[in-house]
């Protein structure tokens, strides 16, 4: 069995979650972490016990011995960590949104063709068990043909207009935070819709606080979408086809119950139970793909990441 050494760039929060998911893959050493700052690095390698530590990610992506990096840097870092990283050739597992608009994300995939390296958006939603039943139930017609999706994502942010959430120097709003999880979603059922309707209510620092969108399709189907930083929403997610429903229980982007009503008969209830939080399972379809020799991942391709990322540079506007 090949172990694969990972490198993580922005030891922050979502960081620290998802270098304890790695410790539930076997196949996964926790090798080197990158830091601004000497003290954090050294700080997360003995939470972590991560062998080496650096005090820029310039010298974490030239640390010899490195199979992939996972950045977990506020959004506006995206860019520049991940091409340092691919011009290395080295395998990038970047957080989401994969970058600040299309244009970055751009630069990201070019640099991964230029370099024959690996590059997948770390959108762990799409590797969790339940993401793939929904698909499964889709693909089989268990709920007829497509009409509509409706999700939403809200929770009451502090404010703090130095953090990554309200500064838009960072990339903040509600939208590229957790927005991107419903749009997300629609464009895994229904593809890249025709027509985008959107409103925000625009906050003190001038980022989207709370964000309504509407997806029209082609062939009538409709996306209702919802991402607020001011309060509490269900967190929920329906597909409605002419067939039948699927809801993505609460909080859906990391459900542990589905469930499935057709138009006739009686509702199927699943449960899903497995250890961690949820992120291995993006991190172990990163090394598998690898291992096979891909240089980006058939669940959540590079094309996929960019046509998610204009679809949210097609709402902003
Ligand atoms: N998949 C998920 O469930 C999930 C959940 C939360 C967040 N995320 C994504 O993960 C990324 C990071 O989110 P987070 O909540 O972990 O962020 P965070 O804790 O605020 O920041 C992560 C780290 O980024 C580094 N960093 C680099 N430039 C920075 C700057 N200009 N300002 C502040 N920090 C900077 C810092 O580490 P050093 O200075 O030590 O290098 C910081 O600790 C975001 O893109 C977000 O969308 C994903």
């Amino acid at each position: 069995m090949k172990i694969f050494n990972w490198g993580i760039i922005g030891p922050g929060r979502i960081a620290r979650k998802f270098a304890a998911d790695l410790t539930l893959l076997p196949n996964a050493r926790l090798y080197a972490v990158g830091s601004r700052s000497a003290d954090r690095a050294a700080e997360f390698a003995r939470e972590y016990k991560v062998p080496h530590h650096f005090d820029s990610y310039e010298a974490l992506a030239n640390c010899p011995g490195l199979d992939l990096v996972y950045i977990a840097t506020p959004h506006s870092g995206h860019c520049e960590a991940a091409v340092l990283c691919l011009e290395r050739g080295l395998a990038v597992l970047c957080e989401k949104p994969l970058a600040l608009n299309l244009v970055e994300a751009q630069r990201m995939a070019a640099a991964a063709l230029r370099n024959d390296a690996f590059l997948m958006e770390a959108l762990w939603t799409r590797f969790l068990p339940p993401t793939l039943q929904v698909l499964e139930w889709i693909e089989t017609g268990a709920i007829g043909q497509l009409q509509a999706v409706k999700a939403d994502f809200g929770f009451p942010a502090p404010f703090d207009p130095a953090g990554r959430l309200f500064d838009p120097a960072l990339g903040g709003g509600a939208l590229l935070d957790i927005g991107i999880y419903p749009v997300f979603l629609t464009l895994l059922c229904l593809g890249t819709p025709q027509r985008i309707e959107a409103a925000s209510a625009i906050g003190r620092t001038g980022v989207d606080e709370d964000t309504g969108m509407v997806f029209q399709y082609k062939n009538g189907a409709m996306a209702h979408l919802h991402a607020s930083l001011r309060y509490h929403t269900a967190i929920e997610a329906f597909i409605y086809g002419d067939k039948g429903t699927i809801q993505m229980h609460s909080r859906w982007h990391h459900t542990r119950q589905l469930t499935l009503t057709p138009a006739e008969g009686d509702p199927l209830v699943m449960h899903y139970d497995y250890p961690g939080l949820g992120y291995q399972f993006e991190a172990a379809e990163a090394m598998r793909c690898i291992e096979a020799g891909l240089k980006e991942s058939p669940l959540m391709p590079v094309r996929f990441s960019l046509d998610l990322m204009a679809v949210l540079d097609r709402t902003k506007r």
